[in-house]
């Protein structure tokens, strides 16, 4: 394949050129609030999900290894065809109870459940309206649909609630009117309105479906997600979420609904019909991090503190933070070589966070994203803050 050879060859030398070649940075230690990088050694994290300081609790890992012993790797086919684990039943009960619904479905990553919602739930007749900034995992989910099902696609600006109107009321005689939002914007930090995109969806008989991946562990008193955060638990229709986030961090993702929704998707969705359910190890990581969250509600105050710590804190040092009151604390710093260097002059000064760039974010609007965890202490806060503040003073930012 001469030809595929060096066209990539001739696009990666492009994104190295162009100062988008990403490398991969290697760990040698569990996620946590310090790890062992390699070439590096300890290095302050604050590029994680690890929001509730999952990722190397004992308890946790005493978890996936008792399941390793009981059922072994794995079934080594998909679930309706060869048997379907007693602890992937306890896990979707879990889920189910910690978000608020009948019902759940775990599926391999919140990929595969953004995919199976649109493609399996719609049809012909149907249309999906989708914000702007909603996931990748979501346009593509959309795409994918459409494909399939030869469903009507629209997307409305970024939380523009006239918009998404407008958009309903053009599709009135749709089937049915299926309307999806992230939760958290991760680029921004920004919560949803939920409230406002309930009631609109309830005027316009619309299907909300929200991916909270980045709320779930995250948001209300108890970590149940954007729906607790507004006090509307049971309100939303649907609710994709990811278990390779807060919940401590391995891998998997759900769809929370009603009984019909999870069981159709059980009888209908290609990620689940054709694929092996998640590992027996990672769905009792993943159980055994519901029920740690349902036991432990003062690790969510505790992110929100050190969340208000932080920000708080960057402010006081003239840096301008998106605002917000999520643990994803965005910091624009202009350009994307900016962004990257200061990535990079961060990781030299031992503090490890990612640039971000355009086409990821809006021209000009290059940040560097911070995300903080419960179990950062205020040692490790503090040293990633002073690092932040020398390398900002170096290029002009503060
Ligand atoms: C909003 C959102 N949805 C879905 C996903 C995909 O989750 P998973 O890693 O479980 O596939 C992500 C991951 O980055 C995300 O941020």
């Amino acid at each position: 394949m001469p030809s595929l050879e060096s066209r990539l060859q001739a696009e990666l030398a492009q994104f190295k050129q162009d100062g988008v070649y990403k490398r991969l940075l290697y760990l040698d230690s569990p996620q946590a609030p310090r790890v062992r990088m390699e070439g590096r050694g300890e290095v302050i994290v604050l590029s994680s999900n690890n929001y509730l300081g999952l990722c190397d609790e004992p308890e946790l890992i005493a978890a996936g290894k008792k399941a390793l012993d009981r059922y072994g790797i794995g079934t080594a086919s998909v679930r309706f065809i060869c048997g379907t684990f007693t602890v992937h039943r306890a896990l979707e009960t879990a889920c189910a109870r910690l978000v608020g619904t009948a019902q759940a479905l775990s599926f391999v990553s919140c990929w595969n459940a953004n995919e199976a919602v649109p493609g399996t739930l719609l049809g012909e007749d149907d249309i999906v309206i989708s914000d702007q900034l909603n996931h990748a995992s979501i346009i593509d989910g959309i795409r994918l649909a459409k494909a399939i099902t030869r469903c009507q696609t629209a997307v409305y600006r970024h939380a523009d609630l006239d918009d998404l109107r407008e958009k309903l009321v053009a599709a009135k005689d749709r089937r049915l009117r299926m309307v999806v939002t992230d939760g958290v914007f991760s680029m921004e930090g920004a919560i949803a309105k939920l409230p406002d995109l309930v009631e609109i969806c309830r005027r316009h008989d619309a299907v909300l479906v929200v991916d909270d991946s980045h709320a779930t562990g995250v948001l209300g008193k108890t970590g149940r997600g954007t729906a607790e955060h507004f006090g509307m638990l049971g309100e939303i229709d649907i609710i994709t979420s990811t278990l390779g986030k807060a919940l401590g961090g391995a891998a998997g993702g759900f769809v929370a609904a009603s009984e019909a929704v999870c069981d159709y998707l059980t009888q209908r969705a290609r990620p689940q019909l054709f694929s092996n359910a998640l590992p027996p190890t990672v769905a009792a990581t993943a159980l055994a991090s519901i029920e740690f969250l349902e036991r432990h509600p003062e690790r969510v105050a505790q992110l929100r503190a050190s969340t208000a710590y932080f920000r708080d804190q960057l402010l006081s040092r003239g840096f301008k933070p998106l605002p917000g009151e999520t643990p994803i604390v965005p910091v624009i710093v202009g350009e994307t070589a900016k962004a990257i260097q200061m990535s990079n002059l961060l990781l030299d000064e031992g503090v490890f966070v990612t640039g971000f760039g355009f086409p990821v974010v809006p021209q000009g609007q290059a940040r560097i994203r911070c995300q903080i965890s419960a179990t950062h202490t205020r040692e490790d806060l503090d040293q990633a803050l002073h690092a932040i503040t020398t390398v900002g003073r170096r290029l002009g930012l503060v």
